[in-house]
């Protein structure tokens, strides 16, 4: 087959990122991959301010490609087609994503295709490791929470996923609740390693339910509880009331996330795929508790384990350039009436 060449734009959060991917037809390279972060603009605020996303993506997307045409050591004429987040997500940094790729595709007559940000997250271990199609995925970050049957490029089964907050935006306002800085989780994570899990019972939602869904904001709520009550006792909080708070959280948080995929690989399982997969994406992934938690739940099934690495499983436009490949190969193409989505489920 033919060389093919692919930029990929992603910015449809605080991740300002462009990407160059390129394929012989039986191998991928990725060929640059640049993640600007905007997560220190966003610092004061306690979450990600949609305008102040939306100019910083506007400002930095073209210096983005820039560097990662550089670092591809390609100029704009060699590639081959351009592939952007057209949604998920806060609706002014997917427009600015999307102007651009209609920008670039008229000035180079090049093929654009639009991708779903979560296609991008979920295609992404076909990226890493070749897998085939079914796998069951658990995208976990700070904004998303669900397990996807992958049965196709374009084929997306949700078996269940949470209710309320993502398990990432718990662990971030759990961090701010204890005076920890942002982005929460890896500082969570750290006060953990030094906590007692069994101080605190906090509860595991929705476990009762025999279904995929999840909930975490009541876990969040029984943290503030329990934080609340010790300042009440003792004037204040103690390093190790911190992090037993920490440890309490995550082992729930874990055992939440467990149960809940274990139920998930029940379902996948009995679909009696060829070589099974448990592949995983998000930020959250990166935390080590939840990830050997999910990676004996998926051993003890006799599914493999995947968990592409960090840089791939969070925010990146590599995972937004592999899509629109898969997409492309399927016949997909946009033409100047994309549209920008702040809604797009799978
Ligand atoms: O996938 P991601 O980079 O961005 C999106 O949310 O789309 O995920 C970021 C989230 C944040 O909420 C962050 O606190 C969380 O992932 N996170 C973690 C860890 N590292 C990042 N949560 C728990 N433990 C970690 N080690
Ligand atoms: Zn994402």
């Amino acid at each position: 087959a033919a060389t093919l060449t692919v930029l990929g734009l992603e910015s449809s959060c605080d991740d300002t990122a462009a990407a160059v991917l390129r394929t012989d037809g039986s191998s991928v390279d990725i060929l640059s991959n640049i993640v600007l972060g905007q997560q220190e603009l966003h610092a004061g605020f306690g979450g990600v301010v949609p305008e102040i996303a939306a100019r910083a993506h506007a400002e930095k997307l073209d210096l983005a490609v820039e560097a990662a045409l550089k670092h591809a050591a390609l100029d704009l004429s060699q590639i081959d087609a351009i592939a952007v987040t057209a949604g998920p997500g806060l609706i002014g940094g997917v427009m600015a994503g999307v102007m651009l790729a209609k920008g670039l595709a008229a000035a180079t007559g090049k093929p654009m295709v639009g991708v779903n940000h979560l296609a991008g997250h979920a295609l992404t271990p076909r990226l890493t490791d070749g897998i085939a199609f079914p796998y069951l995925m658990l995208l976990v970050s700070g904004g998303h929470c669900q397990f996807l049957l992958v049965d196709g490029v374009d084929d997306f089964t949700r078996l269940g996923g949470t209710i309320d907050d993502a398990p990432g935006e718990a662990f971030d306002k759990v961090a701010k609740l204890l005076g920890l800085g942002q982005p929460g989780g890896p500082l969570v994570e750290a006060e953990a390693r030094m906590g007692d899990p069994e101080r605190f019972a906090l509860p595991r939602p929705l476990l009762d339910r025999p279904d995929c869904d999840m909930s975490f904001s009541g876990l969040k709520t029984a943290v503030l509880r329990a934080r609340d009550g010790l300042v009440a006792a003792q004037g204040g909080l103690y390093a190790q009331d911190r992090a037993d708070i920490c440890a309490s959280f995550q082992a729930a948080m874990t055992d939440v996330l467990a149960e809940k995929t274990r139920r998930a690989l029940k379902l996948y399982m009995d679909r009696a795929p060829q070589a099974p997969v448990l592949a995983v994406a998000g930020g959250v992934a990166a935390n080590q508790s939840i990830r050997a938690a999910l990676e004996r739940v998926g051993q003890a099934a006799g599914a493999r384990f995947l968990a592409p690495p960090l840089k791939l499983c969070t925010d990146n436009a590599a995972m937004i350039a592999w899509a629109g490949l898969e997409r492309m190969r399927m016949g997909a193409r946009d033409d100047l009436t994309l549209a920008a989505r702040p809604r797009w489920p799978l």
